[in-house]
């Protein structure tokens, strides 16, 4: 099994994940660029996506289907999507999501609980969804939010992202993945400033100023507090 960087678990293994969508360019942006691009190059995160296409059914490579019973729109046959997942899923520690906006939400514990992983298929449908009976061959279901996107694409573009950051090596410092919002989940990240020490007339708090650790660890501990009670109360209620 692969850990992730909490301090005391330190090892660099990559993680390898997978991506079934019928929209592979929609990924060609985001996955070269930045912070995501810098895991690939370092061999940190194998991001591989895969044209459901390519599972379709017959001459004409058919991936939808009209529901039975009647309905709108098209569902993503069982066919393609469990026959893409059983050529890319790997041995070992690997997980397959599907990116629904039934699953159960996604949140930073969720992330980190998939940085574990050494691989991760994810699913990214279009249509109005897919035949539950891909559901047998899935691990998770996963919904980035209570509300509704035209794909599975975006989701999974999210889901990357959050986990490939808490690769060891990928941030700069490995500390930096630690402190922020969200790693204490009921804790928003207390204010940050740079240079100039003035601007506009708001000047950088003195106590950042003065170098005294202790009063800085104190004072960013209750401007989390502070901010956590301002814009998230629902985080310090649970
Ligand atoms: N597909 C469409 N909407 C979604 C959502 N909110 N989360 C995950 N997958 C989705």
């Amino acid at each position: 099994m692969r850990l992730i960087n909490d301090k005391k678990t330190p090892q660099t293994m990559a993680i390898k994940i997978d991506i079934i969508t019928l929209f592979p360019d929609m990924f060609k942006g985001p996955f070269d660029m930045s912070m995501l691009w810098k895991a690939r190059d370092k061999g940190l995160a194998q991001i591989m996506t895969h044209d459901l296409r390519d599972y379709g059914l017959g001459t004409r490579k058919t991936v939808d289907d009209t529901p039975y019973g009647g309905g709108d729109g098209m569902l993503l046959k069982p066919e393609p999507v469990v026959a893409a997942i059983e050529a890319i899923k790997g041995g070992g520690n690997a997980r397959v999501v599907v990116l629904t906006p039934a699953g159960r939400k996604f949140d930073q514990a969720l992330a980190r609980e998939l940085a574990t992983a050494d691989q991760l298929v994810l699913v990214a449908g279009h249509y109005e969804g897919f035949d539950e009976r891909i559901m047998s061959y899935v691990d998770e279901q996963i919904s980035i939010g209570d509300y509704v996107l035209t794909g599975g694409e975006l989701p999974a573009m999210v889901v990357v992202d959050a986990v490939v950051r808490l690769i060891p090596g990928v941030l700069g410092g490995e500390a930096s993945a630690h402190d922020e919002s969200f790693s204490d989940p009921n804790l928003l990240e207390y204010p940050h400033y740079t240079r100039p020490v003035e601007f506009r007339g708001e000047r950088v708090p003195e106590v950042l100023q003065n170098g005294n650790h202790a009063a800085i660890e104190k004072w960013r501990r209750e401007q989390s507090e502070a901010k956590t009670a301002k814009y998230r109360p629902d985080l310090l209620d649970s």
